[in-house]
């Protein structure tokens, strides 16, 4: 099988370059497309950009793989018929590794995806022992099989399916932080040791909300590794796509919020969306209908 990271995008990168202040609708089932957002508008601060949290199907690990596409292709129709975005990033590795290729043979928008940062974390390990934490949906994908096959072949990789950390790094952002216990255990199985004394040195960061709490993973972790973020690659795959910034640009573009439930609206939230430049954010409801 042959895997193109973040690639396929349908339209000609011809067509979006140099488009003045394009718009970019950067997708999540909740907040962890966040940290893509900061990643991307570093990299090309006057386009026009769209967030949305897909909360009211929060979270997308617990979905089984035909109810998942379903939702997406469903809320991604509305998305692109109200907002109509130049691009879109479906800043969630349990979606793309999943639904990327019928959002594409959908839509003529293109889309650049989120997986798991496997061939980075091959290249920076020195112990052979790579740890990928992502959500159960992810660690059960054929896509992550796949790419771990094909670039991580020497490699020992342990799969951690992390059943609250996505929840847990939303409830940070919405000002409700968990304790550094809860933290510990669940990363707890990603740190490796063998008998001949060679142990995890790199883990990747497989969903998009764990780099939120990078620093307090750190801070748990029983011996320090280097935590691979794929957010600065996918801002270069966006770029590559809309190119750099027009020399005739000026200012900063806007950023709009939009949730799906907007349950997770809290105080706190809002003032950390405002923080991250998101002060305008709407309720955009789009029920869960499970069958
Ligand atoms: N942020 C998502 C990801 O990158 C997943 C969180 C969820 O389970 O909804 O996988």
């Amino acid at each position: 099988m042959r895997i193109d990271l973040m690639a396929g995008a349908s339209l000609s990168a011809a067509a979006l370059r140099g488009a003045a202040e394009p718009t970019i609708l950067v997708f999540d089932s909740g907040l962890g497309g966040l940290t893509v957002l900061d990643a991307v508008r570093h990299a090309r601060p006057d386009a026009r950009y769209v967030y949305v949290g897909d909360d009211a199907a929060f979270p997308y690990g617990r979905l089984g793989e035909a109810a998942l596409v379903a939702r997406v292709l469903a809320v991604m129709e509305r998305l692109v018929a109200v907002h109509r975005p130049d691009l879109v990033v479906i800043a969630c590795n349990t979606a793309s590794t999943l639904v990327l290729p019928a959002l594409r043979q959908r839509f003529a928008t293109p889309f650049v995806g989120v997986v798991p940062p496997i061939k980075p974390a091959a290249a920076a390990t020195r112990s052979r022992l790579v740890s990928l934490l992502a959500t159960p949906g992810t660690v059960a994908r054929s896509y992550t099989h796949d790419l771990i096959a094909t670039y991580a072949g020497a490699c020992a990789v342990t799969l951690v399916g992390s059943p609250n950390l996505a929840g847990y790094a939303e409830a940070e952002l919405a000002g409700a932080p968990v304790d550094d216990a809860a933290l510990a255990a669940e990363i707890a199985p990603c740190f490796v040791t063998e008998p001949d004394g060679r142990r995890t040195d790199v883990v990747c960061l497989a969903c998009t909300h764990y780099p939120l709490l990078l620093p307090r993973l750190e801070a748990v972790a029983p011996w320090p590794v280097t935590w691979i973020d794929p957010a600065p690659a996918i801002a270069r795959r966006v770029m590559q796509l809309i190119g750099a910034v027009p020399r005739q640009a000026d200012g900063h573009g806007t950023a709009l919020g939009a949730f799906t439930a907007g349950s997770c609206l809290t105080a706190p939230l809002r003032a950390a969306l405002a923080d991250r430049g998101i002060s305008d954010v709407a309720v955009e409801a789009i029920p869960l209908l499970l069958q």
